[in-house]
């Protein structure tokens, strides 16, 4: 039986959305990406898109209390009941925390965390690549090198974590779209 209950950790433009995505299509159950809903918060302007606009334009992390809040919402509705994939949630041991104790009271858990490794270098060039397509407005040479340094002060630590939990799949993250999401559908036996 495959997994259901996924994460996907990896820095930014290791490929996380990307990969969430071809999952979806593949099995049916939801995305779950807390960036892709702070961005949707900002552009509507909504109370939580006024307080986390600042970190996001940053390249900071939005506060834990708010992203738990955004993230517990979400993975309690209907759609979720089945499975979801995680997508830049969680960010911190704090949120990892958190998760764990929201799942709990579901009566579930993570199920596997994959672990999107790939080089500094070729994320910068993709989401330089990204920053002329789509133009948001974290991808520039500056703040996408404050996302790193976040990632690996912040972010990097939830790796030891889910592997100490025995969840925890590593997957080369460099290569084509498809050939990484082979190697994703291999960790997860799908
Ligand atoms: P978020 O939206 O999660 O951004 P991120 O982590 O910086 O990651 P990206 O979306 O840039 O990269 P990705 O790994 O999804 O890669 P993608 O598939 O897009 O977070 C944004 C901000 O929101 C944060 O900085 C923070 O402020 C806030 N936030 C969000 N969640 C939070 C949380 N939990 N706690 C606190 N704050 C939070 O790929 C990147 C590009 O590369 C794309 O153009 C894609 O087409 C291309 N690409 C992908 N795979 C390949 C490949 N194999 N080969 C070539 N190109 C590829
Ligand atoms: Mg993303």
């Amino acid at each position: 039986m495959t997994a259901r209950r996924l994460l996907l950790l990896g820095a930014p433009g290791a490929g996380k959305g990307t990969q969430a995505e071809r999952l979806v299509n593949k099995l049916g159950i939801p995305q779950i990406s807390t960036g892709d809903m702070l961005r949707e918060a900002v552009a509507v302007g909504t109370e939580i898109g006024v307080k986390a606009r600042d970190y996001m334009e940053r390249g900071e992390l939005v506060p834990d209390e708010v992203v738990i809040g955004v993230a517990e919402e979400r993975l309690g509705r209907d759609d979720a009941r089945a499975g979801f994939i995680l997508d830049g949630f969680p960010r911190t041991v704090a949120q990892a925390h958190a998760l764990d104790e929201m799942l709990e009271r579901m009566g579930s858990g993570i199920e596997r965390c994959v672990a999107l490794v790939i080089d500094e270098a070729a994320v910068i060039e993709r989401l330089l690549k990204r920053a002329e397509i789509e133009g948001r407005s974290d991808d520039n040479e500056e703040t996408i090198r404050n996302r790193m340094r976040v990632y690996q002060e912040q972010t990097a630590p939830l790796v030891a974590y889910y592997r100490e939990n025995g969840v925890l799949a590593e997957v080369d993250g460099m290569g084509g779209i498809d050939e990484v999401g082979k190697r994703i559908e291999e960790a997860l036996g799908a």
